[in-house]
């Protein structure tokens, strides 16, 4: 699938609000969607590609991002381009421009999961001349995004952020990579923060210079919890259907049962008559003691449900310890390294920070801890 030498700069650093309270002691960038990062998986798309270095324009929680990618990952060089304040999406492009130079890039948010052809987008960008190219992808809802008006030849002839649905030209949307040529990145005002889908892109629409590429297959945003849950569950039901995904050394009781889809990551232990599933991803080390209930859920690495106890439809953070004969119900989301006392109960939607610790039942639902 090898397609061009290109370099890659992905923006790694924005605060991720809307990911909160998850985001506060993890990047968005190492969230897992089934079970891996999702900067795991795109940098190992952009690899098959071709792509031999990526640029991570990080600023929020970098140490984390530099500690896991290191100086390479599955083959590909891994800088980072350091911002002293948050730039947004446009201003750390101009920023890294040491690492690239005069070369085309291919620039992208890091929290989309989108099986781009690289190559095909390249064809495209070269065959319109186009200073810029957009992946775009077809969404029903648009409002959220920055929408397009597409002529015949893949031109972007308007670029509207975040319209009405009434005003909104089209249902494709920025999906969140773009081949910028270096006229393109010398158009990005520097030393600011700049939305480059503000600042930018309109303009080179109206000068018929801006492409768009439209990408039909695999496209999620893991930006909200929502997105997020969605985005492991629409990916878990492709690759488990039917089956259960189990990772190296980690050791499932014999008398533990699951319900498919469900993965199991690497080194991560499911103990006596522990139920898993369905829809259950259980993170790399993470551990499931003896009789404990786990359905509809998503364990962060490192985890650990306690034994006896029942957790249905959450989210449950990095290092986060649910002790045992917990309840925990729907929508809660459980950061990392927070600690749920024995016996404790949780009310459905119940938020809890990082490093907290809870020892009393939290009866109404909604509640932030
Ligand atoms: P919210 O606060 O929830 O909107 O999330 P966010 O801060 O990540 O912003 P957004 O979802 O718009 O970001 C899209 C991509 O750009 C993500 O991969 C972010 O990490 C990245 N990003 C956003 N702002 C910045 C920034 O100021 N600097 C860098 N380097 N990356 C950014």
């Amino acid at each position: 699938m090898w397609c061009c030498e290109l370099k890659a700069l992905i923006l790694a650093g924005g605060y991720a609000t809307r990911l909160r309270p998850l985001s506060y002691a993890l990047p968005k960038l190492l969230f897992p969607v089934c079970g891996r990062p999702v900067l795991e998986r795109t940098i190992e798309h952009l690899s098959s590609f071709g792509v031999d270095e990526a640029i991570l324009a990080v600023n929020y929680l970098a140490d984390q991002l530099r500690e896991h990618f290191g100086e390479e990952y599955h083959g590909v060089k891994i800088r980072y381009s350091l911002e002293p304040t948050p730039l947004g999406t446009g201003g750390p492009i101009a920023f890294a421009r040491r690492y690239y130079e005069s070369e085309r890039l291919l620039a992208m948010n890091g929290d989309i999961l989108a099986e781009i052809d690289l190559g095909a987008m390249s064809r495209l960008h070269e065959s319109n001349e186009a200073l810029a190219t957009v992946a775009l992808h077809e969404v029903d809802d648009p409002t959220p995004f920055g929408v397009v008006r597409l002529d015949e030849r893949s031109k972007i002839r308007e670029f509207v952020e975040k319209p009405k649905l009434a005003d909104a030209p089209s249902r494709l949307v920025n999906a969140g990579a773009y081949l910028l040529e270096p006229g393109a990145v010398d158009r990005i005002p520097k030393g600011r923060k700049v939305i480059i889908e503000r600042e930018v892109f309109p303009a080179l629409a109206g000068e018929g210079r801006l492409s768009g590429y439209v990408h039909s297959g695999t496209w999620f945003d893991i930006g909200n919890i929502s997105d997020f849950r969605n985005a492991n569950f629409t990916l878990l039901e492709s690759e488990a259907s039917g089956k259960a995904i189990v990772g190296k050394d980690a050791q499932i009781s014999k008398s533990a049962k699951l319900d498919f889809p469900a993965i199991v990551g690497d080194h991560a232990t499911v103990e006596d008559g522990a139920i898993l599933g369905p829809l259950t991803i259980v993170g790399r080390r993470a551990r499931v003691r003896r009789n404990a209930r786990v359905a509809r859920s998503i364990l962060f690495d490192d985890s650990e449900i306690g034994s006896e106890s029942s957790v249905e439809g959450a989210v449950i953070g990095n290092s986060a310890t649910i002790g045992g004969g917990v309840v925990i119900h729907r929508g809660s989301v459980i950061a990392g390294h927070a600690y749920i006392h024995d016996k404790v109960r949780l009310a459905h939607d119940v938020y809890v920070h990082p490093y907290k610790e809870v020892d009393e039942d939290i009866a109404s639902p909604g509640h932030v801890v």
